[in-house]
């Protein structure tokens, strides 16, 4: 009895470790061309942000780790156009412009390519 417990505790914390390294591997593309809806594609630099950035909350708490995520939340009505972008993309980059640190695109036109 007590030995059958232990190999159910053993096999379950296995199997919750190789399910933790799984999900830890998958970052997702290293580039991803984000919808945009009527704007078009905005060409995004996942990896070098992941890099810099550690934490994948900073982005992925208003949209989880799936493809097109951001086009399926629109789409659902529960992500307002421009959201991700004022208070993601362009919030972050001034605030490290005006720290003076290496920053993304604040115009419109250098993500928005149409
Ligand atoms: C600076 C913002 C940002 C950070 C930080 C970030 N991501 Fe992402 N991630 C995105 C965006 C934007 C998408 C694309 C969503 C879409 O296409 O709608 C995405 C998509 C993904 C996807 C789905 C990719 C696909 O198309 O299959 C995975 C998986 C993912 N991210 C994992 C991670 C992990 C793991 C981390 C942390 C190591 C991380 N992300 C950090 C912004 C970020
Ligand atoms: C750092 C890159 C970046 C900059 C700078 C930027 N955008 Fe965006 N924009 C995005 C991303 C990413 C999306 C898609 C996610 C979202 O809707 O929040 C988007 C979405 C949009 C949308 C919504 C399209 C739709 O139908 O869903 C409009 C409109 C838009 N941008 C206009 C602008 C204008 C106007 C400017 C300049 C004031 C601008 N953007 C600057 C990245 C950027
Ligand atoms: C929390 C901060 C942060 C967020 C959120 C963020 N960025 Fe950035 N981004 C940066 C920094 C810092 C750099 C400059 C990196 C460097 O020079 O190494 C950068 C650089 C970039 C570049 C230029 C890359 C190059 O090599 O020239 C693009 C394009 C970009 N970001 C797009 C986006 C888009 C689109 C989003 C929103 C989906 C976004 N970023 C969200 C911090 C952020």
């Amino acid at each position: 009895m007590m030995r059958n417990t232990l190999q159910i505790v053993v096999g379950l914390s296995i199997l919750f470790i190789f399910t933790a390294i799984t999900v830890a591997a998958n970052r997702g593309p290293g580039t991803i061309d984000i919808y945009g809806g009527s704007k078009g594609k905005v060409p995004f630099p996942h990896a070098q942000h992941q890099d810099r950035l550690k934490d994948c909350n900073v982005c992925h708490k208003v949209f989880p780790q799936e493809k097109e995520a951001i086009k399926k939340m629109k789409a659902k009505g529960t992500l307002k156009p421009k959201k991700v972008m004022n208070l993601q993309c362009i919030k972050c980059h001034k605030a490290e412009k005006k720290a003076g640190n290496p920053y993304g695109p604040v115009k419109c036109s250098t993500c928005h390519k149409k």
